[in-house]
């Protein structure tokens, strides 16, 4: 007999993950399609995205050029999604920039700044917008934003990047609030360091570099994120809404300068 946790749990959905081609996203696209959902990758990086739909099987995952910064291209790619598959239950927005690690704010361009705004804020609220587009007359569907770690803390990561992952958090809470009659959920996730091209690049890591864990010998990895995505998105959580998942063994939630439990006499 089957056991209830083999069951898929996107069984007849259809999901978005935005920046699917590679990192996390990558890792949630492989997790829904185990999970029985039919997936569509909006990403810019089109021969990653491929690679990744052919790996999967392009019946299962198919592939649209968007960059989530331009409304037209979001508008037309979540068309298409419906043209492809008639409907459209999770969005992901995980598509994110970081820019360089500056130690002063006088040093931050403001170009720099608008430029991870415009991804990672800007383009949350494009692919918020258009999926609601889509799921408010059918009155269903599960929103999902990767925010940040840096959404609850300060310090951590460059002031456009920190300010853009506290926004996402805001408007996932309005969001949740405006959509609550139409049934439609809106949440985010926040981990912890994770050592993907974005991580590697800003913190000048390598794939074995180690990062400071609050859980002992436990180490974060995509597959983290990909199974609370999978939670937010699944029937699971039918009563989840304007939450901020974060995933970080606790992290966020000690001061290591004031430790009571790490003093040793
Ligand atoms: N890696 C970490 O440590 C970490 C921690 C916390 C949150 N996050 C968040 O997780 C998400 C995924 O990050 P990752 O680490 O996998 O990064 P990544 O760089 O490996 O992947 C990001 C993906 O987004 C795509 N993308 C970038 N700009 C885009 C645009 N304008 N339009 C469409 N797609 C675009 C990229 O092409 C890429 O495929 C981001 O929102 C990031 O902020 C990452």
């Amino acid at each position: 007999m089957a056991s209830s946790a083999a069951k898929p749990r996107l069984e007849n959905k259809v999901a978005i993950v935005t920046g699917g081609s590679q990192g996390i996203g990558k890792c949630i696209v492989r997790s829904f399609v185990q999970h029985g959902a039919k997936v569509v990758i909006f990403d810019v990086k089109d021969e990653l995205g491929e690679l990744v739909c052919q790996d999967l099987g392009v019946d299962l995952v198919s592939f649209v050029h968007c960059d989530v910064t331009l409304e037209s291209d979001v508008e037309n790619a979540i068309n298409t999604t419906i043209a492809r598959h008639g409907q459209l239950d999770i969005m992901v927005n995980n598509a994110g920039i970081i820019d360089e690690a500056k130690l002063s704010i006088l040093d931050n361009d403001k170009m720099d700044f608008e430029r991870v705004i415009g991804v990672n804020l800007t383009g949350v609220f494009l692919g918020t917008k258009h999926a609601a587009r889509m799921m408010i007359p059918k009155c269903n569907g599960s929103i999902i934003t990767i925010a940040s770690v840096a959404s609850i803390t300060g310090g951590g990561a460059s002031h456009a990047y920190t300010s853009s992952k506290h926004g996402v958090v805001g408007l996932a809470k309005n969001v949740a609030a405006e959509l609550g009659k139409y049934q439609i959920r809106v949440n985010c996730i926040s981990p912890y360091v994770i050592p993907t091209p974005l991580a590697l690049k800003f913190f000048h890591m390598d794939e074995n570099s180690s990062v400071y864990s609050n859980l002992k010998g436990k180490k974060i990895g995509p597959q983290d994120i990909a199974n609370a995505t999978i939670f937010l998105a699944s029937d699971e959580s039918e009563y989840i809404s304007g939450h901020n998942l974060v995933i970080d063994g606790g992290y966020s939630v000690l001061n290591p300068a004031f430790g009571l439990f790490s003093w040793t006499p």
